[in-house]
């Protein structure tokens, strides 16, 4: 997620937007800049890296630190275009007048780029965001407010923006939709943000902008417009977080933030990527044709840890919707096993950092041997996105904790989505892809149902946090589920989680089970589940406790089991995404009970880029 913090007032501006910057910083971000109006003249820094970067940058530009005046500043977690000063916000129109910058994503960038450019405009920087100062540019008659407005009716898909221009000294404009916009209250300032974190040294006396208002901030004055540009009064909320709180947005740890940000981050990954008159998916990254997706013969799917079971989940949809022969593979394994790849397979590597040692290695091997290679990656511009060439971002916004949680969701949704596609391009009809395209789309209401169980789920964990060994199963779709839910356990709070295939305990791991050693059965109600009922009773049988889920309503299991965590009703490709956060919550909790260090476990690492 990149970070926004303008100032208007008395003071000198270029402090308080770097001490600004460095209070976002925990966001993770590649690049950061400021633009600053101060004896009319508009200045424009940016640099790659972390904020002690932009700083460097700044020396070049003696005496702009001390100048009082308006300015706004960015931290960027590339989206579009790969992390780089040009591509660093703020973004300027083409006369340098004018300043912006932006969070969010505009879905029809391209086609407003294509419209300035043939108006004989010129793009400096590959992001969608800097068609917003070229638009604001060409409306601008005097009103910097009014163009702004008009320009925000252009863009289809999500922003928080702020606006100054070289004409309008200590005036900052700005707006939200679908992107958080905070204005801080100062005496005789006043201040514009992303987050309140960056707010907390200056005010604590905010406005937070609701979806479509719009705003002229100066140092004396604050005038709020909604939608309809008609002026409203919103409420001064007075903020009482302390500094390290306002970081995790009041949560005690990144990986809760995370885990509850995913209805959000699950929107943004389906967000301007479904086609629902064709009951299709439209993955703008893949860069290959229907003619060219009709000649895939075979799909290799390469990954590790939570990746390769997100991949796992993979191999179902795109056998199972999309009728394409799939295999999945732990990316060290690939690299070195001189697999077969013929020119008609697609190699699907994953990755959320981009940068694991033995998935950028496949990416090789696989391009080596002339697969067809588009990797999903949460980090834009990273080794792997880079290297594949073609692909689909995640756009999940930088995951802080080690456990990965919103990432591995986001990449069995653009897995879902990618099926749905290839299965639209072979047999898959136009109403059963319309209905799969809205069983997509109901995933993050799915997620806030199991986000609301979230004190139950503690209260199971707190009761199972004393085990030092759990085994997870499950079958179908919720296999992969168990592997990732054992995982989450184990490398959070260092108890022995193995995860196994329902059907496997039978075969050798059923000989451990006994009263020390709980269960966590997959049982949601879809096929399959009827064996798995089974699998439980040879789990009690042998007095292993039991924590079932389940799907809401169904009693059929609550009976054989020591406790159960309801899940809404979904079909069996779409039960993996609310299982999973049942089963991260269970995972968090159970960890902090154990008072283990939840972001940072020990001898993990958020990216493996070693062997
Ligand atoms: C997952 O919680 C772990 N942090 C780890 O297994 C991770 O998924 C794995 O290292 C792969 O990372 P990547 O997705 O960045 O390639």
């Amino acid at each position: 997620m990149c970070g926004i913090i303008g100032y208007t007032g008395p003071r000198a501006a270029v402090p308080i937007l770097i001490d600004g910057l460095k209070r976002l910083e925990y966001r993770g971000y590649d690049s950061a800049g400021l633009a600053v109006v101060a004896d009319g003249r508009l200045s424009e820094v940016k640099a790659v890296g972390k904020v002690h970067q932009l700083e460097e940058a700044l020396a070049a530009h003696a005496g702009l630190e001390e100048k009082s005046g308006c300015g706004i500043a960015h931290t960027r977690w590339a989206t579009h275009g790969a992390p780089s000063t040009p591509n660093a916000h703020p973004h300027l129109d083409e006369s340098g007048q004018i300043a912006i910058v932006h969070n969010g994503i505009i879905e029809n960038y391209q086609e407003l780029r294509r419209y300035l450019e043939g108006k004989g405009c010129h793009f400096r920087s590959q992001t969608d965001s800097e068609v917003i100062a070229n638009l604001i540019a060409e409306a601008y008659e005097g009103d910097l407010l009014a163009a702004t407005a008009a320009t925000l009716e252009q863009l289809n898909g999500t922003y928080g923006i702020a606006v100054v221009s070289v004409r309008h000294p200590g005036l900052i404009v700005t707006a939200r939709k679908g992107s958080p916009i905070v204005i801080g209250i100062g005496k005789g300032e006043n201040l514009v943000a992303s987050d309140v974190a960056a707010l907390l040294a200056h005010t604590r006396e905010v406005i937070y902008l609701d979806d479509g208002d719009i705003a002229v901030v100066t140092a004396d004055r604050i005038d709020l417009r909604n939608v309809k540009n008609v002026p409203v009064e919103r409420e001064i909320a007075k903020i009482d977080w302390d500094m390290g709180a306002a970081e995790k947005g009041n949560f005690p740890h990144f990986m809760l933030k995370e885990i509850f940000e995913q209805p959000e981050t699950i929107e943004n990954a389906i967000r301007g990527r479904i086609d629902h008159s064709m009951g299709t998916a439209v993955l703008a990254g893949m860069n290959l044709s229907p003619r060219e997706l009709a000649t895939i013969s075979r799909i290799v799917i390469a990954g590790c840890g939570s990746s390769l079971h997100a991949g796992m989940l993979g191999e179902y949809y795109f056998e199972d919707i999309a009728g394409v022969s799939t295999s999945v593979e732990q990316a060290a394994e690939f690299r070195y096993r001189n697999p077969i790849i013929e020119p008609n397979t697609l190699v699907i590597p994953i990755s959320q950092s981009g940068e694991t040692a033995d998935t950028i290695a496949a990416v090789r091997e696989a391009s080596a041997k002339g697969g067809v290679v588009t990797a999903l990656c949460n980090v834009v511009g990273s080794t792997i996105a880079r290297e594949a060439g073609r692909g689909i971002y995640l756009h999940a916004g930088p995951e802080i904790s080690v456990a990965s949680t919103k990432a591995f969701s986001s990449q069995v949704v653009v897995l879902l989505l990618y099926a749905l596609m290839l299965g639209r391009n072979r047999r898959l009809s136009r109403s059963d892809g319309e209905e799969l395209a809205r069983e997509i789309e109901a995933v993050p209401g799915l997620i806030r149902e199991v986000l609301r169980e979230a004190p139950k789920i503690k209260e199971i964990a707190d009761r199972y946090a004393r085990f030092e060994d759990f085994f997870f199963i499950g079958r179908g779709c919720l296999y992969p589920t168990a592997l990732e839910g054992a995982l989450k356990l184990k490398e959070i709070s260092y108890i022995h989680a193995e995860g196994y295939h329902a059907a496997e305990l039978k075969h050798g791991p059923i000989s451990l089970l006994d009263e020390r050693h709980p269960v966590l059965a997959l049982a949601n109600d879809i096929p399959g589940k009827d064996k798995i009922i089974g699998n439980i009773q040879e789990c009690r049988a042998r007095k292993s406790p039991v924590v079932a889920v389940v799907t809401r309503g169904d009693s059929s299991v609550v009976k054989m089991t020591d406790d159960v965590i309801e899940i809404p009703p979904c079909s069996r490709f779409i039960a993996p995404l609310p299982t999973v956060v049942a089963l991260q919550l269970f995972a968090y909790y159970v960890a902090v009970a154990r008072g283990c260090e939840v972001d940072q476990p020990r001898n993990l690492a958020k990216s493996v880029t070693v062997e």
